[in-house]
């Protein structure tokens, strides 16, 4: 079935996974919105996230998506649920497919989970990696610098180690031995993050996980895209700037792609 996979996020970060599905299933189309004249979401209530979120997935439905991906573990920690009961077809998070990732590589099971305000209050990841093992500890820190960063393109500006170092500082008295990158802004900076909290921590990005159950969703259910000569065409929206989004968009996914981001004029009950 050759119909996107639509992937949304408050701006670039669920480019992270679109990475990933570029590499796992480079057959399928993708259809990327990142609300960027709206980020950062962390600080927002949960009913202005969820509301976005409508507003995003019914923009997106209108291009007939096979699935849904929000990638974006703000609005999967409060909106997941919400969305699945408003569209027909599969949508899935982020948030389990990084505690699954998690599980697999901790040994001591002290697990580290950073992320946005939205999401550590919340508390999804304390559920989600509870629910695999109650045994489990887990420390979670909100880090609302490190997306204002992502989004304005400074990754690896002297400003961005400062703040890394600062945030996350504290988080090496825990010993923990895995700590999840719980937005999917953070891998953007996984060099600076890698390197503050040194090599006895194993980083986790969920992307790789989500794109694995992406596949085993699409597969069971017959939806893979029919293998074609032809590249599929992916389309990116974003609701700010498309200039800047264009040059993230670019480095970050080093390949040729349509790269003239389709402007989205935000809503005006927001
Ligand atoms: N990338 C998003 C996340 O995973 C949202 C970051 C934000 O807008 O605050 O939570």
């Amino acid at each position: 079935m050759n119909n996107a996979i639509a992937v949304l996020d408050s701006g670039v970060g669920g480019l992270t996974v679109v990475k990933e599905l570029l590499r796992q299933l480079p057959q399928e189309k993708i259809i990327y919105f990142g609300d960027t004249a709206r980020a950062p979401y962390g600080p927002r209530s949960a009913d202005e996230v969820i509301l976005f979120t409508r507003q995003i997935v019914d923009y997106l439905m209108k291009f007939k998506p096979k699935m849904v991906v929000i990638a974006c573990n703000t609005a999967t920690a409060v909106a997941l649920e919400d969305i699945r009961s408003r569209v027909d077809v599969p949508v899935i998070g982020v948030i389990k497919p990084g505690a699954r990732a998690a599980m697999k590589v901790t040994e001591s099971g002290k697990i580290g989970v950073i992320g946005t305000e939205g999401t550590v209050k919340s508390q999804a990841y304390d559920a989600a990696l509870k629910e695999i093992s109650p045994d489990l500890e887990v420390i979670s820190l909100a880090c609302p610098e490190f997306v204002p960063l992502v989004e304005a393109g400074r990754m690896d500006t002297p400003e961005t180690w400062v703040t890394v170092r600062t945030s996350l500082t504290r988080l090496r008295e825990y010993q923990l031995d895995t700590l999840i990158l719980g937005c999917t802004h953070y891998p953007f900076l996984t060099p600076v993050i890698a390197e503050v909290m040194g090599s006895s921590v194993v980083l986790i990005n969920s992307a790789e996980e989500t794109a694995r159950e992406i596949s085993v969703i699409l597969s069971y259910g017959g939806l893979l895209a029919k293998s074609t000569d032809s590249v599929p065409i992916h389309q990116f929206f974003c609701s700010g700037d498309p200039a800047i989004f264009r040059k993230i968009t670019a480095a970050w996914l080093g390949k040729q792609i349509d790269l003239a981001p389709i402007v989205w004029q935000v809503p005006t009950i927001c």
